[in-house]
């Protein structure tokens, strides 16, 4: 492997190997894996790809809060010895543009490169490894697992999403279950259908052990 290449592996895998919330370095393995399957049917560029998809999470505003410009990726990059503006600027736009910002609000990205790397983040985000990091985010952020009684909302503005703070379990209707129809590559959409039903096999399953309680 390229040795820039390789010194971005170890700087990622140093900012988040800590990480309790969905957020950690296999995350981030997972998604570099299926974003270069991916890339590769979709004919996009694979190191733009596998760049993006390393640092998608390094700025990310869950876990550091809103900054602006990336200045982990700008650090992790430059110190990695890419120091070519433009080829910083593609990486860094490129992350800029994966990110969920609420059920009404349009986040299509322009690139493929970005459409890409948004996918593989939503695909890992869904099925059962879905599931499980959607609870782990919910504990880390002191989340309750359900609120019965408590309606989903279909958040219109990225502030009114970020400052949200409802039960994990409706977390499936205000982002989860949608991304299945968000997708951008027909070859994600191929991988989402059984991920999407597993969900749907678990929230069913859910609400019927919580109706013993009715
Ligand atoms: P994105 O940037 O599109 O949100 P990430 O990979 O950064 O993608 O994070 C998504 C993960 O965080 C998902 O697994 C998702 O379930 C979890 N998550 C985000 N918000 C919540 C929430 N309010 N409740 C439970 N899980 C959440
Ligand atoms: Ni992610």
């Amino acid at each position: 492997m390229d040795d820039g290449l390789h010194k971005v592996y170890q700087a990622v895998e140093l900012t988040c190997k800590d990480d309790a919330s969905g957020h950690d370095w296999w995350h981030i393995l997972r998604v570099v894996k299926l974003a270069l399957f991916i890339s590769e049917r979709e004919n996009a560029n694979s190191l733009t790809v596998e760049l993006a998809a390393l640092l998608h999470d390094v700025d990310d505003w869950k876990l550091n809060g809103a900054v602006e410009g990336c200045p982990v990726a700008h650090r992790i990059l430059h110190d990695a010895g890419f120091c070519n503006n433009d080829d910083v600027q593609l990486i860094t736009h490129t992350i800029g543009q994966v990110s969920f910002k609420g059920a009404g609000v349009n986040t299509t990205p322009t690139t493929i490169e970005a459409k890409v790397v948004q996918d593989a983040d939503r695909l890992d985000a869904i099925g059962a490894i879905g599931v499980a990091r959607a609870f782990a985010y919910g504990g880390a952020r002191q989340r309750q697992i359900y609120i019965p009684g408590l309606k989903p909302q279909l958040h219109q503005s990225f502030d009114e999403y970020q400052h949200a703070n409802g039960s994990t379990i409706n977390h499936f209707y205000e982002k989860l279950l949608l991304l299945k129809d968000r997708l951008n590559t027909q070859t994600a959409r191929q991988i989402a259908v059984e991920r999407h039903q597993f969900m749907e096999l678990f929230l069913a399953q859910f609400f019927k052990e919580w109706s013993m309680f009715d």
